[in-house]
């Protein structure tokens, strides 16, 4: 029974990528991760495309190249312990051969419901699922997560870059949803600490550092996760996460909810995979991975950062099982990190 076909390239394909169409002359140092037409066909060998009912062992470590709300009924039930849905927000957009239509709240709402109806059978009872959105979807968005899972709390995303407004604000903030299927999951704290530099570095009366370590690398106080995050800038070219993917996702953002929210060895699914961000954290980070994007090119794209993430366990921001404040990582740290690649590569 055939039941996993190897995608097939439709003839036109390759005339009708628009990344593959633009031939873009790179900086020296630009590091975005782009596909050749022999990669590209490479990749393809290896997404799915599920046509009946499959198994854990046939999804797992895979990427699925198909519309989700395909996919979702054809995916085997109660086998994801950690859930992340990372949308098209509620804007008129296209993401390469895909658009989306922006729409009125309701419509929105009623979108999202009716993938979160179907993604519910496949999760397990203590999984735990994150959903981002911005300001504006963030009106629809917990509306319909109440209905199914119990929200634990929103995230709120400093991401910086944001286009100026004349009259209105910058929109330079995204929510993230944090949601459980029961009272009964897993919160790693300890794995997301953040090592802040200290600015007033108070002593106790013998001299000791008060709560902050005071080390050669400098004096930093490893501090409680909170729902704020301003320590993560995202993908810009110069880094070697940065693909062509135009709302592709920081790999420090999903280190934070992997570690946060699953183990090693758990599987981490998520239905609108991009660039592949999620399953490269997670298999950077041992666990277990099943994306659903629908354009082949980002699929692919996904396939080659996966294989990439073979040699290169490094994620920017996250070094010795602890997350850095921005620009607080020592020098001396970068330089062995860039040293030990430079041995890889
Ligand atoms: C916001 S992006 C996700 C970006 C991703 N987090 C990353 O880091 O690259 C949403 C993705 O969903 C895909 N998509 C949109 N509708 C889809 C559908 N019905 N089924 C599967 N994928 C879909 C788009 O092609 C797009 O790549």
């Amino acid at each position: 029974m055939n039941l996993l076909n190897p995608v097939k390239q439709p003839n036109d394909f390759f005339a009708t990528n628009n990344f593959l169409m633009k031939s873009i002359k790179k900086s020296p140092r630009n590091r975005t991760i782009t596909l050749s037409k022999i990669e590209l066909e490479k990749y393809s060998k290896r997404l799915l495309d599920l046509k009946e009912k499959a198994s854990v062992r046939d999804v797992i470590n895979k990427t699925i190249h198909q519309d989700l709300f395909k996919a979702a009924d054809l995916l085997p039930g109660n086998f994801v312990d950690l859930l992340i849905i990372d949308p098209p927000y509620n804007l008129s957009r296209t993401f390469n051969t895909n658009s989306f239509k922006e729409r009125s709240v309701d419509d929105y709402a009623a979108w999202i419901e009716s993938f979160i109806i179907k993604l519910r059978r496949i999760l397990k009872t203590n999984a735990s699922i994150y959903f981002c959105g911005d300001w504006h979807t963030s009106i629809s968005i917990p509306l319909i997560l109440q209905k199914y899972f119990i929200i634990q709390n929103r995230i709120t995303w400093e991401r910086e870059k944001g286009r100026g407004a004349k009259r209105n604000w910058k929109n330079s903030s995204e929510d993230i949803w944090f949601c459980t299927v029961s009272k009964k999951f897993i919160f790693n704290t300890k794995q997301v600490k953040l090592n802040r530099k200290v600015i007033a570095p108070y002593r106790d009366s013998n001299g000791k550092p008060k709560d902050w370590q005071s080390s050669k690398k400098g004096n930093f106080r490893l501090t409680h996760p909170s729902n704020i995050w301003n320590d993560i800038s995202i993908p810009f070219w110069s880094m070697p996460e940065n693909t062509e993917h135009s709302t592709q996702k920081p790999e420090k953002l999903l280190a934070k909810i992997i570690l946060a929210s699953s183990k090693k060895g758990q599987v981490v699914l998520d239905p609108f995979l991009g660039s592949g961000t999620t399953s490269v954290v997670a298999k950077k980070l041992g666990r277990k991975y099943v994306g659903v994007e629908s354009d082949r090119y980002y699929a692919c794209l996904a396939e080659k950062r996966l294989d990439l993430a073979e040699k290169d366990k490094s994620i920017q921001g996250y070094e010795f099982g602890v997350f850095w404040e921005r620009n607080t990582m020592p020098v001396s740290i970068k330089t062995t990190r860039n040293k030990q690649k430079g041995q890889q590569s």
